[in-house]
């Protein structure tokens, strides 16, 4: 009797414990489904059918998982939910925003006009935006033209340098008119074949008259061109020094690996550790600097929008044992020249 009575207890102690873990599990994906729409709302996402909802639910709820477990143990970078987060890492790694670098395999040697500057007489820090030789973060949305941003960031850049005027150029004329070369708007290209384009065409229109549109057009001809370049070095490769003193003197294109889950849904600090070489997309470098605690960093300027990274911008370790740099940054960066 007595044993019959514990027995009961101890189902009953059993069938609370299950059904108050099974409530808690409720709760919490009820809150994950109102975290879910919350954030369908913010980016604007609608999805075809329940299934598709209920399916994206469960990539979301991944995502937010291994963000906050990787929050909980890294205090150099953390990550945040952005817009990519109902896709998972295969799916980003296939997305427009991250394929688009295609450089060609043989490129042909350039001079590099920084090569005799010594290291140690360059600045500690820099950051290009403080003088105002950084036009605001762009959104390149679903169209692999990382390439056309990387290239006018670095052309806006030296074209602020040498003329003094800060001009927001024309992504949207690269991805439409340079399409004679290897380039291929949203298919993707390489910053180098952008700035030989830029010279041919005699330059390039300003934003606010080629608008950016994030899908292939037809070329408008006839754009008065805004500003213009005289040519482009490619920086030594795989050498961060050679890198610093570039960036020293002008914002330079990079491509990087930004496939990495850790990339994807960067929010902040200075990214380290680990990282993919395989170069897929362009950026801008736009300054360095040390940490308070002595880590050193590339700043470097993104064309995902402001909700992704540091108001989207990018801190990516520097002189890191690997001569490749972090996610590749030092393989393939280029400048154009005034
Ligand atoms: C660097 O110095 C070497 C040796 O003096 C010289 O030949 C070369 O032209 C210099 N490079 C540049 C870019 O000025």
């Amino acid at each position: 009797m007595v044993s019959s009575k514990a027995f009961l207890l101890a189902i009953l102690g059993c069938a609370c414990l299950c059904s108050s873990i099974l409530a808690a599990r409720e709760l919490s994906d009820a809150a994950m489904v109102e975290r879910h729409e919350k954030w369908m709302v913010e980016y604007g996402r609608v999805y075809k059918d329940t299934a598709e909802k209920a399916q994206r639910f469960e990539v979301f709820k991944d995502n937010v998982a291994f963000i906050e477990s990787f929050n909980a143990g890294n205090t150099k970078f953390w990550l945040a939910v952005n817009q990519f987060a109902d896709l998972t890492n295969d799916e980003f790694r296939a997305t427009k925003a991250n394929k688009g670098f295609k450089p060609i395999s043989t490129s042909v040697p350039t001079g590099f006009k920084y090569e005799n500057l010594s290291v140690n007489a360059l600045p500690t820090t820099v950051d290009w935006r403080t003088k105002g030789a950084v036009t605001p973060i762009k959104n390149q949305g679903q169209c692999g033209c990382c390439w056309a941003f990387s290239a006018v960031a670095a052309m806006e850049g030296i074209v602020k340098l040498s003329t003094g005027s800060l001009i927001s150029l024309s992504e949207q004329e690269l991805v439409d008119c340079d399409t004679h070369s290897m380039d291929e708007g949203c298919e993707g290209g390489w910053m180098d074949s952008a700035f030989e384009f830029v010279i041919k065409n005699g330059g390039l229109t300003t934003e606010s008259n080629y608008p950016y549109k994030a899908v292939d057009g037809k070329c408008k001809g006839g754009s008065k061109s805004a500003a213009t370049i005289k040519g482009h070095e490619d920086v030594p490769v795989n050498n961060e020094a050679a890198l610093m003193k570039a960036v020293a003197n002008q914002p330079v294109s990079v491509a990087v690996d930004a496939g990495d889950r850790t990339f994807m849904f960067y929010s902040g600090g200075v990214m380290t550790g680990t990282c993919g070489t395989e170069l897929d997309h362009g950026i801008a470098a736009i300054g360095y600097g040390v940490e308070s605690d002595g880590t050193k960093y590339w700043l470097l300027k993104n064309s995902w929008g402001t909700t992704w990274g540091e108001k989207g911008f990018l801190r990516m370790e520097k002189d890191i044992s690997d001569k490749r740099g972090m996610c590749g940054l030092a393989m393939k960066p280029s400048y154009p020249i005034e």
